[in-house]
């Protein structure tokens, strides 16, 4: 069956400006944030502390959550690599973290500058203190079933990086399709290598056109957290191929089809989506996006 209620789970602010080859301007992302809290996101992954060299696009983070009018109801988590990162996201007065892992050697070493092994080494006191200072943190895992370098990714490898960061402490995990290769088969399979599907969320990038039948198969195995990016903005700057993650316009039109509820006034994204798009001088990969306002 499928669950009543879905949490969106927006990374357009994160994930879809991360990788945007011109610097959005820090007001541009505020109204932006605003657009989508006024379209009823309560789910909104505002930015990431990372290297500002690794990721310019968000090297206005400090910025940016000074200037952001937190709305009642809604969350805005950020990314934070190591204890730099968390420090000075809790100097930011963040109060929900996100990790991210990854399941393979090659993507661990190009995105955190880390093996796999010493990538915990490097969340692990991210973890702790974050959870003492009474933070929500989400762990994401990437590379979940394919990897521009190394191929197909052995379901049993996901689930032991991803059961490494349940065990240190991690709230949920986001399984992460980085570059869009999964088909509905395997996100089931996934799925069911984990004892506790409650506590899992999916990320899906679009790049072969699955993420909504993906999504459909793990709301069937029970998921009820799902990442999405407004307009299907996105991609991830340190793996090829990548492209945008299943647009939030596209989910909710799923959604609203099969009754499931989740918050999101899709007229009100959809106007969001086709603003942005005017900002960044391209129109919106989504298709329904482009089916209502095209
Ligand atoms: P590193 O170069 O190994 O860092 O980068 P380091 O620990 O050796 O430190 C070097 C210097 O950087 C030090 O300065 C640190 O203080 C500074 P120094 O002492 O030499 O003057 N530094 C920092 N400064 C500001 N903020 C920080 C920070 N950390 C260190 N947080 C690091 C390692 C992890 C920092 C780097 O690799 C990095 O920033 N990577 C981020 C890459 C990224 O953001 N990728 C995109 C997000 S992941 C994604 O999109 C996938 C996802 O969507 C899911 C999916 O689709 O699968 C989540
Ligand atoms: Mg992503």
């Amino acid at each position: 069956g499928l669950p009543d209620r879905v949490t969106i789970w927006e990374v357009g602010p994160r994930d879809g400006l991360q990788n945007e080859s011109e610097v959005v301007p820090v007001a541009t992302k505020l109204e932006f944030l605003d657009r989508l809290a006024d379209a009823g996101g309560t789910v909104l992954e505002a930015t990431s502390f990372v290297h500002p060299k690794w990721v310019p696009q968000l090297a206005d983070a400090e910025e940016l959550l000074a200037g952001l009018v937190k709305r009642p109801g809604v969350t805005y988590p950020v990314l934070v690599p190591n204890e730099r990162g968390l420090e000075r996201a809790l100097r930011a007065g963040v109060d929900h973290v996100a990790i991210f892992a990854s399941a393979t050697e090659t993507f661990a070493r190009r995105n955190l500058n880390r093996s796999l092994d010493e990538q915990f080494a490097m969340f692990d006191p991210v973890v702790s203190r974050a959870k003492a200072e009474g933070l929500r943190v989400r762990g994401y895992v990437s590379m979940c079933f394919g990897d521009p370098w190394e191929g197909a990714v052995a379901r049993d490898q996901v689930v032991g990086v991803g059961k490494r960061l349940l065990d240190m402490g991690c709230d949920q995990l986001s399984l992460g399709d980085t570059i869009g290769v999964a088909t509905p088969g395997q996100v089931t399979a996934l799925l069911a290598g984990f004892d506790d599907v409650d506590r899992l969320a999916v990320h899906f990038h679009d790049t072969y056109g699955q993420a909504l039948a993906n999504t459909l198969a793990a709301l069937q195995a029970g998921v009820r957290t799902v990442d999405s990016s407004a307009g299907g903005l996105g991609g991830c700057p340190y793996a090829e191929s990548a492209t945008g993650n299943l647009a939030t316009e596209d989910l909710v039109w799923m959604l609203d089809g099969l009754g499931v509820r989740h918050g999101v006034d899709l007229d009100k994204l959809a106007d969001t989506s086709a603003w942005m798009a005017e900002r960044l001088g391209r129109p919106s990969p989504s298709r329904v996006v482009r089916a209502l306002r095209g």
